[in-house]
């Protein structure tokens, strides 16, 4: 299995320009990687953390080095809620997991459902949950599942790449 560092790409940026306005006072970033959300929320939130499932990458982030990082699945590790929770998430359907960085699993499903089933555990009331999905996934069955969980989702944004489109889509408890 592939477990390297995902550096900031497309996708990263996408995210970025939609919630460089976010303020608050807990934030959470799901699978981050390099880091390079988290620091983003670091300019705006007062307490924000980052988990991430590999281990390697939380030990040797360099450029976006940040503070409050756990190695868990979504937020199994934490008991706080949070006003803000994004995940740039693992969506590319794939029948393995290949890459815990892309592959999201059967229709681009199964690992970010064990994301949300654990996320849902740690927002606040009347906060937001931000993802990214693609056109090449089943991102439909993302967005009922998120429904499905309480949460009211809807799209805020897309983006072309040359060969898929990117979908943000925001979640409010
Ligand atoms: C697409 S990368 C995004 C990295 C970074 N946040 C960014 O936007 O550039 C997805 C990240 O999620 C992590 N990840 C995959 N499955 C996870 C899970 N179940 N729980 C937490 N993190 C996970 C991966 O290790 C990877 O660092």
């Amino acid at each position: 299995m592939k477990n390297e560092e995902y550096p900031p790409s497309e996708d990263t940026f996408f995210i970025a320009n939609n919630i460089e306005n976010e303020k608050g006072e807990y934030a959470l970033d799901i699978g981050s990687g390099s880091g390079y959300l988290t620091k983003l929320l670091s300019e705006n939130f007062s307490l924000v953390i980052g988990t991430d499932i590999n281990y390697k990458v939380l030990q040797h982030q360099t450029s976006y080095k940040t503070k409050n990082l756990i190695c868990c699945n979504g937020s199994d590790a934490l008991q706080i809620k949070f006003d803000f929770i994004v995940c740039n998430l693992p969506y590319l359907a794939t029948d393995e997991i290949l890459d815990v960085a892309t592959d999201g699993g059967a229709e681009g499903f199964e690992i970010p459902k064990k994301i949300f089933d654990s996320m849902c555990q740690n927002i606040k009331e009347n906060g937001k949950f931000i993802f990214v999905t693609s056109s090449l996934s089943n991102y439909q069955k993302l967005i009922d599942y998120i429904q499905k969980l309480g949460l009211k989702p809807r799209i805020i944004a897309k983006k072309k790449l040359f060969f898929e489109e990117l979908i943000l889509v925001e979640a409010k408890n």
